[in-house]
């Protein structure tokens, strides 16, 4: 792995810190201080969650007074982050406690940051521009997302939807009696036998996407997995073991062995979000999925997510 951000220094930075995750020196790290949180809430307080969901623009207007309370210095971080290949994922977390509504203020400070690097699509499960779920104990829905005790394989977003889906944010809001449910995360260029199947015949070949009644999408997409190529020719990638649905043998072996491959792939990295933090992912260049959680009656645990489209694009 190279060195990220080898164009920006430190002392640039006003309100904040950077550094590489210890885990994997690609995901940048990105800690708000006390002081510039205080000054956010300050910019931001008088618009409340409801006019924020109400009036689109003024969740841009969120967004500036993040950047303002860091003088400027955050947005072009986090877009140079997101742009470089070799880093394109941040973890953001916040020194010192917010006042009032905790759950409203990580709303607020997730539609900032996806605003700054772009703007988010509108989640069809949610019905509003973030998505926020909880994971229980027990569940009964018809995928994965929202159930525990089993990990949910490597994969991309946005791969059974018309919209660009460029970056995936995910806040963790909650969490109670949790032990695991780490994120997992691999970055494409990290995987090992990418070339065996970004080489393959089928690589380019259009595949059939699809997805069960709870997504609220009710159409199918085609595309391959590598279905286009960054500025520098490398691959970017749409892939999701539960939601392909290949049309022959050939295409349902290829799937079920890239499957089989990143699963086994020893590259991925176990991520750790605290309540507050959030995991933001360049969603074409990135896989990510989620470690199994053990077992316990109290168990619960709630994610926000923001999917949505670069602005520079
Ligand atoms: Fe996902």
């Amino acid at each position: 792995m190279s060195e990220p951000l080898k164009g920006v220094q430190p002392t640039e930075f006003k309100g904040f810190s950077c550094e590489s995750h210890p885990v994997n020196p690609r995901l940048q790290c990105i800690t708000l201080s006390a002081e510039a949180l205080g000054q956010f809430e300050k910019n931001s307080l008088k618009w409340d969650l409801q006019a924020i969901e109400y009036k689109p623009f003024l969740r841009f207007v969120v967004a500036n007074a993040l950047d303002e309370a860091c003088l400027g210095t955050l947005a072009p971080l986090l877009n140079s982050i997101m742009a470089d290949r070799e880093t394109a994922a941040f973890m953001f977390e916040y020194e010192g406690q917010p006042d009032g509504d905790i759950s409203d203020f990580h709303v607020k400070l997730s539609t900032a940051i996806s605003h700054l690097i772009g703007v988010p699509n509108f989640d069809a499960m949610y019905g509003k521009y973030y998505a926020r779920f909880t994971v229980k104990n027990k569940d009964d829905s018809d995928s994965y997302l929202r159930q525990a005790h089993r990990r949910m394989e490597l994969h991309n977003d946005g791969t059974y939807v018309k919209e660009r889906t460029d970056f995936v944010l995910m806040m963790k809001m909650k969490e109670q009696n949790m032990e695991g449910g780490d994120s997992l995360i691999l970055h494409v260029d990290d995987w090992q036998d990418l070339d065996q199947f970004y080489q393959h015949p089928l690589a380019k070949q259009d595949i059939q996407w699809g997805s069960p009644p709870s997504k609220q999408v009710d159409y199918k997409v085609y595309h391959p997995v590598f279905f286009e190529e960054d500025k520098n020719g490398k691959p970017h990638m749409l892939f999701i073991d539960q939601f392909c649905e290949p049309q022959n043998m050939q295409q349902g072996l290829y799937l079920y062995q890239m499957g089989e491959s990143l699963e086994s792939e020893k590259n991925c990295s176990n991520i750790r979000v605290p309540v507050g933090s959030m995991l933001v992912l360049q969603n074409h260049c990135w896989l990510h999925g989620r470690d199994k959680f053990v077992a316990n009656p109290g168990l619960e645990r709630e994610l926000l997510r923001q999917r949505g489209q670069f602005s520079s694009n």
